[in-house]
């Protein structure tokens, strides 16, 4: 048993990129099982920031080989600049990344739809990236999604975007007045980027499986967050795949019985971007505090994030629909000047006290947060190398969060550099 998971405890951008870097040092292979550029993991090195959105973070060390699963919508504007990016910064990825060939392809008209989609949608919008995600996913669902396999048969290829075009055109010339994409453009676009990550593709599939067998150590990521998976988070204002644990198995073809752990990465307070339910959101002075303390704004988008206490009702769901057993607990330095530090420890709707984590969007939206106020440190983390030189209130932080979700905190971020990283021996 080999594979470790790393998954998003929140909703999304805890700071994944910097944890996997830091632990795939010692990993021969680094995997992501879902979503697509929509992520985005900023990496700090020596001062030098990287900022990656398909591929794994694990390339930045040069003994990691890194997959990007059959579960990834992948964009190939978005992988093209990515590899030139890395290669212009001296980092070898033609030797060391593997793609999967049945994972599917984002077309223009995916990102097209998306964006329509959302704007006609007005207050029901989810607040998209924008990157076509969703109908990337819907394709794939509906089968009629082009995946990479598609482009090695150029009749195949042609026929199905075909077919793609005319559906699209249905509704982006008749609904929305667009007019239809040329084919033998994308078909050129297409092929000329198939040409180019030719020795990249594989089935990886058999090649993380081999790996297992041969009990190499694996990573798989994940993107976004729990609470973003399409099944198990705040629906309908989610992503449309899924973050969780269980992504992993079908985002890779690895069996359940390979997993050996589950890190959960849980950002020291909260954010969300986009549209949706967010209990402990702070639309006041603190939250804004928070925001311009922890740099919260989109590293896709640019968009603010939206900020507010650290949910533990939300993350005990979290950690038990993840299996998480590890936390890494990132940006805790941001709360260093802070008096007092609220968490929140209950929910309560109409006068009663919720049981579990709500499903429905009305709950979750008109609930109470309870919170536990603990002292805060008041003192600067910076510098701080070892477990011990911990200050007694950062312990009772800590120590609230293990008994409430069961899970242990066995690394802190203190900043996005790979040197301010606590690691509990
Ligand atoms: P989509 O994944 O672009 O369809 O967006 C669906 C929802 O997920 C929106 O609320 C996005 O803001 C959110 N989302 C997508 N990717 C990320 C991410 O990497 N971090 C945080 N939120 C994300």
């Amino acid at each position: 048993m080999s594979v470790t998971i790393v998954v998003g405890s929140q909703w999304g951008d805890e700071g994944k990129g910097k944890i996997v870097d830091l632990i795939s040092k010692d990993a021969d292979i680094v995997a992501r099982y879902q979503g697509g550029a929509n992520a985005g993991h900023t990496i700090v090195i020596n001062s030098k920031q990287y900022v990656l959105h398909l591929i794994p973070s694990g390339i930045l060390h040069p003994n990691c080989i890194c997959v990007i699963g059959n579960g990834v919508v992948i964009d190939p504007i978005a992988l093209k600049s990515e590899i030139k990016m890395l290669e212009e910064n001296g980092i070898d990825v033609h030797n060391r990344l593997f793609i999967s060939h049945k994972a599917h392809l984002i077309m223009p008209y995916h990102k097209l739809l998306d964006q329509v989609r959302e704007k006609d949608a007005k207050s029901y919008a989810i607040g998209t990236t924008g990157r076509g995600i969703g109908p990337a996913y819907f394709d794939k669902a509906t089968r009629v999604g082009i995946r990479i396999v598609d482009l090695l048969d150029r009749k195949g290829f042609e026929q199905k975007l075909r077919n793609n075009l005319e559906e699209k055109y249905n509704i982006l010339h008749k609904i929305y007045g667009f007019e239809s994409f040329n084919i033998d453009e994308l078909m050129e676009e297409y092929l000329s980027f198939d040409a180019e990550i030719d020795d990249l593709i594989t089935d990886t599939t058999l090649y993380l499986n081999n790996a297992i067998q041969q009990g190499k150590k694996i990573i798989a990521e994940g993107a976004q967050g729990a609470l973003l998976d399409i099944d198990h988070g705040t629906y309908p204002f989610v992503t449309s795949s899924n973050p969780t644990s269980g992504g992993a198995c079908t985002g890779l073809g690895i069996p359940p019985t390979s997993i050996s752990n589950v890190i959960g990465i849980v950002k020291a307070y909260t954010t969300r971007v986009g549209n949706g339910p967010f209990p402990t959101e702070l639309n006041d002075e603190t939250g804004e505090r928070l925001r311009q303390i922890g740099a919260e704004f989109g590293a896709t988008t640019g968009r603010p994030r939206r900020c507010g206490w650290l949910d533990l009702v939300a993350l005990r769901y979290s950690v038990m629909v993840n299996g998480i057993k590890d936390i890494a607990l990132t940006k805790l330095d941001v709360l260093d000047d802070f008096d007092e530090i609220n968490v929140c420890t209950s929910y309560t709707y109409e006068g009663r006290t919720l049981k579990s984590f709500p499903v429905d969007i009305h709950t979750l939206e008109n609930l109470k947060c309870e919170y536990t106020i603990l002292k805060g440190w008041k003192t600067s983390l910076k510098g701080v190398r070892h477990w011990t030189e911990l200050p007694a209130e950062v312990l009772q932080y800590f120590e609230l969060i293990e008994k409430f979700t069961g899970a242990e905190i066995k690394i802190v971020s203190l900043s996005p550099d790979r040197a301010d990283t606590l690691i509990k021996l």
